[in-house]
């Protein structure tokens, strides 16, 4: 089955071709540069840049992957969660294209997207990874982070998530403190790495007490924030790269903790996690380290391009959904989407 995939949740316009788990073409349109400036992403910018982009990515997907939208035997799009206006560009396309050429519709959870990219392989059928269910699931991203019990293909039991800001988002507004742009997340790996990431300033890894699996970072940023007031102008900017890595240690250090307590509870030492933060090095090695610990391993994104926002994880993530029959007549955008097993479907066909 060769799906054309459409995610439009955020700020990427992106568009896939994609066969079961191989990726046959992967265009983003990245729209970093438009929001740079306000140090954030803004909605009604990000649904006109998509709406700019959208027939052009879509054209790029099919003619990389050498495929007429005719032969396209499904097309599968984000349903959420995600930024509601820009979701339903790339949704009101999809069901566009579905009615003019007849072809099945599939709403795609876009966390089970950043699960499934794990597992997504190149032309070639590489990597090979086998697939060996159950796995403890983690999304750590910008808007997310949350740990999902991966049952089977298509079942999924949510643990814990954060209560206020992503991982991400936290190391996007300490990064905003220190002067070092939007999106911070690579700046901040890059600085911390300069030193060694050495952990010189301890801020708190909240909530690793709570006696459950969920997160909360933004009390983190407040007391970073509180705590640049106290030195100066010339020592925070003498001192960057160490409180960049004392801010991200403690992020990460949080997250391996509660990862920790998630492998004990669960008594999966098997993970699959996916996301732009799983772009860091320094991470993936943590978390390497602590899988190995428990006689487990962990599956990150293959390629970088698949850390952060795709739609080839859409494809994917749609593969067995598709070849199960689950489409749907229309799909409605769901801005607060949770992960969850499916629910009742509408079958089409
Ligand atoms: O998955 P993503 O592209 O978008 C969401 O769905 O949220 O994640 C973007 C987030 C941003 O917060 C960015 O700072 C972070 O991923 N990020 C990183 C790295 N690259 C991107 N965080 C840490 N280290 C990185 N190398
Ligand atoms: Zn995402």
């Amino acid at each position: 089955m060769i799906i054309l995939s459409i995610d439009t949740s955020c700020d990427e316009t992106a568009a896939a071709v994609t066969s079961g788990r191989k990726i046959l073409s992967n265009v983003i349109y990245s729209q970093v540069l438009l929001h740079k400036k306000w140090g954030g992403v803004v909605p009604s910018l990000a649904k006109r840049a998509h709406e700019e982009r959208i027939d052009s990515v879509i054209n790029r997907a099919l003619k990389s992957a050498n495929i007429n939208i005719k032969k396209i035997d499904a097309i599968a799009v984000t349903q959420g969660p995600g930024l509601a206006i820009a979701l339903g560009v790339g949704i009101n396309k999809a069901m566009e294209l579905a009615l003019q050429y007849k072809k099945p519709l599939l709403g795609i959870n876009h966390l089970e997207g950043h699960l499934y990219s794990a597992f997504a392989q190149n032309k070639k059928g590489n990597p090979k990874k086998n697939i060996a269910f159950p796995y403890l699931g983690m999304i750590i991203s910008g808007g997310h982070t949350e740990f999902v019990l991966w049952k089977n293909h298509l079942e999924y039991e949510l643990l814990g998530m954060t209560l206020d800001d992503a991982a991400g988002e936290a190391l996007d507004k300490a990064g905003k403190l220190l002067g070092l742009g939007y999106p911070a997340g690579s700046v901040v790996e890059r600085l911390a790495e300069q030193v060694g990431n050495v952990d010189e300033y301890k801020f708190p890894r909240p909530m690793i007490r709570s006696g459950d699996l969920n997160f909360s970072f933004a009390g983190l940023k407040t007391s970073f924030y509180y705590f640049l007031k106290t030195i100066s102008e010339e020592e925070k900017n003498k001192r960057i790269s160490y409180l960049a890595s004392a801010f991200q240690e403690a992020v990460f250090d949080t997250i391996l903790i509660k990862t920790e307590k998630a492998m004990k509870q669960t008594g999966i030492s098997n993970l699959v996690v996916g996301g732009g933060v799983t772009a860091n090095k320094y991470l993936r090695k943590k978390m390497r380290a602590l899988t190995r610990k428990y006689k487990g391993a962990v599956h990150f994104p293959s390629m970088k391009v698949l850390t952060g926002d795709n739609a080839a994880m859409i494809g994917v993530a749609a593969w067995k959904k598709a070849e199960r029959g689950l489409f749907s007549g229309t799909v409605d955008r769901q801005p607060r989407m949770q992960i969850s097993s499916l629910a009742i479907e509408e079958k089409m066909l």
